[in-house]
Formats: C-alpha cells, sequence, structure tokens
C-alpha cells in the first residue's frame, strides 16, 4: 500500500481542514491508497530552540510535547499534502513550528524524507490573498527535505491548490469550486506519483523505497533523558 498523510495546518476545524479532507478523499479513490488525516488543531507544539540535542544524540526532540506523538505519522507516510491557511501572506506560525521540529527526522535518519513525495495547498480569505506566495513557501521547505514536489498537473493547479474561503467556515468552502476541483486534482497526482515512484523503487530493486538507509520500523519513538 502506499500511504498519504494528510496535514492540515490551522488551528481550527475549518477551510483548510476541509480542503486537505478532500484532497484526501481523492487520493484514497487510487487503487492500491491508504490514507490518514493528522491535524495541528488543539496540538500543542514547541518552537524549535536549536539546542542541536537531536543532532548530537542522533535522537528525536527531547522537547516533551504533542509532537512526540506525531513523529509515528510522519514516519508512516510515503507521501504528504499539506494545508494551511493564509496568514500574512504565508503559511501559519503553527505549521511552521511543525515542520521545524521535523528536523530531528532528518538528523537521526538521514534522508528518510528524501524522495517522498509531497503537495500543498493555500486556503485564503481573499482571491490572490497570497496563495501561490503561502504554496511556494510550503514547496521550498518540502523540498529542503529532498521531498519531490507535485502539482495537480492540470490547469488552476500549476504548483498546489489555491482556495479561496471568503472567511467562511468549515464547508463554506466548497463554494469554491475551481478551488476544490484543484484541491482533488492535487489528491489525485500525489497519490498516483507517490505510487509509481513506489513501485519503480521496488522494481529497479533499490534498497529504501523512502531513500533512507533506515527502514521505517527501526525509527527509535522512545523518550529519552536530555541535556
Ligand atoms: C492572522 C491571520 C492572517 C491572515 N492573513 C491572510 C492573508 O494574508 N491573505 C488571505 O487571503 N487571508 C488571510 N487570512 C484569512 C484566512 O486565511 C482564511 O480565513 C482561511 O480560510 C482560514 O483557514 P481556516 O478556516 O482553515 O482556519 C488571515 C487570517 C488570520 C487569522
Amino acid at each position: 500500500m502506499v500511504k498519504v498523510l494528510g496535514i492540515s495546518g490551522s488551528p481550527r476545524r475549518g477551510a483548510t481542514e476541509y480542503s486537505v479532507k478532500e484532497a484526501l478523499a481523492a487520493a484514497a479513490g487510487v487503487p492500491g491508497v491508504e490514507t490518514r488525516f493528522l491535524s495541528l488543531r488543539g496540538k500543542t507544539i514547541g518552537p524549535c530552540i536549536h539546542c542541536d540535542y537531536c543532532k548530537r544524540n542522533n535522537s528525536l526532540c527531547h522537547t516533551q510535547d504533542d509532537m512526540q506523538g506525531l513523529y509515528e505519522h510522519i514516519v508512516w507516510a510515503d507521501a504528504y499534502i499539506i494545508g494551511s491557511p493564509v496568514y500574512g501572506m504565508s503559511f501559519s506560525g503553527q505549521l511552521q513550528t511543525f515542520l521545524n521540529r521535523w528536523r530531528p527526522l532528518h538528523h537521526v535518519y538521514r534522508g528518510l524524507l528524501r524522495n517522498r513525495v509531497g503537495g500543498v495547498i493555500a486556503v485564503g480569505g481573499s482571491r490572490n490573498g497570497g496563495q501561490e506566495l503561502t504554496c511556494s513557501a510550503m514547496i521550498h521547505s518540502l523540498m529542503a527535505r529532498g521531498m519531490v514536489v507535485v502539482g495537480g498537473g492540470d490547469f488552476d493547479c500549476y504548483s498546489g491548490a489555491y482556495v479561496v474561503s471568503h472567511d467562511k467556515p468549515g464547508d463554506g468552502v466548497k463554494e469554491d469550486l475551481i478551488g476544490m476541483d484543484s484541491v482533488r486534482k492535487l489528491g489525485i497526482r500525489v497519490a498516483q506519483v507517490a505510487s509509481w515512484m513506489k513501485q519503480g523503487q521496488e522494481a529497479l530493486g533499490l534498497q529504501e523505497a523512502a531513500g533512507s538507509g533506515a527502514s521505517k520500523g527501526e525509527v527509535d519513538l522512545v523518550e529519552e533523558e536530555g541535556s
């Protein structure tokens, strides 16, 4: 099975959560695809303080907060669909904090995220409110981890899905028909490319489907005493 993790970077059950779930539903329609959804809503996740504990000890982060329970979902996935509300023409602080806390994965198992597939969704209150900039910032964040980032592969979804909510809560966003169409295209494309990548790597006999030296089961999620 190819595993796709949808992540909502909004602090509330709103338009971003709805959009990511729509993308996941479309992804789940691709044969052989399994999905999970993760929301940052209600999670207490502190910022990376650059103590380098992870780097010095080849360990996961020693800050004890809700992030500890989220690592296993990140490791589980072959592909990610990440959605954010547009905040000040970029992605949310909650998502930035969350993504920065991925750093230990990179240091514990260098390359774990390499060649995993990613796609992004930006949900703004206004049309042209910064959706493209937000997608661009998220794309570069994922590329910095070696991921293969895809768009929807079609019109209106060149580099991600751009959604307009007009600040309506929840499923009010489904009135944006073009946005919803692009969200679904993105979900399908992420699932397809992840599936082809995995099949290709297996056919070529590459050792690590995810580009990592470690199998997913080997990641040590046990808490450690820290400095
Ligand atoms: C702090 C803050 C900054 C925002 N900045 C923008 C912005 O720059 N451009 C925009 O289009 N919408 C902006 N919005 C509106 C949200 O992006 C919009 O309401 C979005 O649908 C919220 O997503 P959610 O319902 O998933 O929480 C901002 C909202 C907040 C709270």
